[in-house]
């Protein structure tokens, strides 16, 4: 499924992280190794993510994706039981050890497409967390993956970029200077990322991750019936 951008969801997102390679890589930006700008925002994200994740009952939680498990030290402190998921088995490899790490030994991971969560995990949680897969999928998946979260568990903690004319032209001056991607994956407008987080949901709060440098908002969520 290709966006009016040229942003091809299936290849750049679902297959993309399956290679070994890009999951070292991926693993690397944002480990103690990566650039200050990578390391700020994981920072960052882990904050926000845990002030929100504290603000409901958190005994059980879903990551999904996990990735490479970016949000174990989030996890650990909170005292967290996590089933830890991603649609990239090289990716959930790294993350075993990044658990591991952080003092989480009873974690269990999982192969999981995010749109197919009720169809694979016969179970429910206090909360499930998206972080970074929800700002690079076409609207439609958007609503759905959100739904799925939502069908198991009681409050939804999701990310997404939110797109707004100071980021476009912020993006336009840094394509020009620096070069590199100017395509505008799949962000969405303030109004419409409202509408989407909305439906079948209400907004209980949501955090900016890093004002100006990143487009990035982290949402918690209630299912509403
Ligand atoms: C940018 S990484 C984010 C990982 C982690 N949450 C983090 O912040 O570091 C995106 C992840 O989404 C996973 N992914 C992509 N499409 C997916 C899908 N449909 N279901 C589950 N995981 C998916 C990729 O394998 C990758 O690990």
């Amino acid at each position: 499924m290709e966006d009016e951008n040229g942003f091809e969801y299936s290849s750049e997102m679902k297959e993309y992280y399956k290679s070994d390679n890009v999951a070292t890589k991926y693993h690397e930006a944002f480990s103690d190794d990566g650039s200050w700008r990578h390391k700020l925002i994981a920072k960052r994200e882990r904050n926000a993510i845990e002030t929100l994740l504290r603000k409901v009952p958190h005994e059980t939680v879903l990551d999904i994706p996990t990735g490479t498990g970016k949000l174990a030290p989030v996890f650990a402190d909170a005292g967290s039981d996590v089933l830890a998921c991603d649609i990239s088995e090289n990716m959930l490899q790294i993350a075993e050890t990044e658990y591991e790490r952080a003092g989480i030994s009873d974690a269990r991971f999982q192969v999981c497409d995010a749109e197919e969560i009720t169809e694979t995990i016969d179970e429910s949680f206090d909360v499930a967390v998206s972080l970074r897969l929800l700002h690079r999928v076409p609207t439609e998946v958007k609503r759905n993956i959100l739904t799925e979260l939502g069908r198991v568990a009681d409050y939804v903690i999701a990310s997404t970029a939110i797109e707004t004319q100071f980021h476009s032209f912020r993006r336009d001056v840094r394509q020009s200077v620096l070069g590199g991607d100017e395509r505008d994956h799949c962000y969405e407008s303030p109004e419409t990322t409202q509408e989407i987080f909305s439906d079948g949901f209400e907004i209980i709060s949501s955090k900016r991750v890093l004002p100006v440098l990143s487009q990035e908002r982290v949402y918690l969520l209630q299912p509403v019936e």
